[in-house]
């Protein structure tokens, strides 16, 4: 049996975004999501089991993480509800108390998926530690659990997509291509490294307050469809296209919720004229954009060296498609 377990895990960038929910307490969303797991940024947990001393419930004695995931911040509460959760979903009970060091590639809670990232992990390594082996599905739906419901996203191989489904057990990630199908990359741009004010969990909850989310809803499945096609044919124009009206789309409805949700900065918005720019000059490049002010730009990796003198003063991290959450 381990006492220790080391995880690492990608964050994922979702190319047709998850944005409301139609159960808040199972994280059911409303529509499917398709997304790409991202090779350079990454969150690593190591989980050790430590001998029990405390009550009956499980207890994190020692909480530890680098520079983006600080003791002092709700991170540590929500991990211990995520060791509830999981062993209620396990029907096993933790018979020792744990140590959680975590440590993170990129900017923390800037629209990059560090959350995503994390709760995949801690996911699968909780698992590990309590002797219990999940399929892929089966970790998904844990993932998804933890809160975070793109979590799940992080768990499959590659390019996944989360079926909405319509009860906890149908509503889970599947890897639909290795990370090799498609060269694309996703240069994220870091116009801020400052921690997003309003959570993505808050956001979902008033989603449906913009009069604009039901036709979100109703369109976002017919543009997965499109875009699906898009991907099979490995169609940069197409599938650039609608990338980009469907984080307009997303950011519509945050921006016209209510409280509204502007997450982008002057600086984004410049950005996204200059991918316009940058097209009409003939690099096929494109944008999206999670719940933060950071662009991710998306194009195929042979164009990457056109790209890189583009971006100008920003910092920037170049991924590719990468696997799922994996001990190390
Ligand atoms: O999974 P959450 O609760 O962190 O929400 C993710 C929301 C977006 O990043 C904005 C969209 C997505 O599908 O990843």
């Amino acid at each position: 049996m381990k006492t220790l377990v080391k995880v690492k895990s990608p964050a994922n960038i979702a190319f047709i975004k998850y944005w409301g929910r139609r159960n808040h307490k199972l994280i059911l969303p409303c529509n499917s999501s398709f997304s790409m797991n991202l090779s350079d940024c990454s969150v690593t947990v190591q989980i050790k089991k430590i001998e029990k001393d405390k009550g009956s419930s499980l207890f994190i004695k020692e909480y530890e993480s680098d520079k983006y995931i600080k003791n002092t911040d709700s991170a540590y509460e929500k991990t211990i509800k995520f060791f509830q959760t999981a062993q209620d979903f396990l029907g096993k009970k933790a018979d020792f108390d744990i140590s959680v060091k975590s440590s993170i590639t990129f900017p923390r809670s800037a629209g990059i998926a560090s959350s995503a990232a994390y709760f995949s992990a801690l996911a699968l390594g909780f698992c590990k530690l309590l002797d219990v082996e999940l399929d892929k599905k089966q970790l998904s739906i844990l993932a998804r659990l933890s809160g975070s419901g793109s979590a799940c996203r992080s768990v499959p191989d590659g390019f996944v997509l989360w079926h909405k489904g319509n009860s906890s057990e149908s509503s889970y990630a599947e890897s639909l291509a290795d990370p090799k199908f498609w060269s694309l990359v996703d240069v994220v741009v870091i116009v801020s490294d400052k921690s997003k004010k309003v959570a993505s969990a808050e956001g979902h909850q008033a989603a449906d307050t913009s009069p604009l989310f039901d036709e979100r809803v109703y369109g976002v499945e017919k543009r997965l469809k499109l875009m699906l096609k898009a991907f099979e044919n490995k169609d940069l124009e197409k599938f650039g296209h609608l990338l980009e009206a469907e984080a307009l789309s997303m950011h519509s409805v945050m921006m016209t919720q209510r409280p509204n949700l502007y997450y982008w900065s002057l600086e984004t918005f410049k950005l996204m004229k200059s991918v316009v720019k940058l097209r009409e000059s003939g690099l096929p490049v494109f944008f999206t954009i999670d719940a933060g002010a950071n662009l991710h730009l998306i194009t195929e990796s042979r164009y990457l060296s056109k790209l890189k003198p583009a971006i100008g003063k920003y910092k920037f991290i170049v991924n590719r498609p990468a696997f799922g959450a994996k001990v190390l």
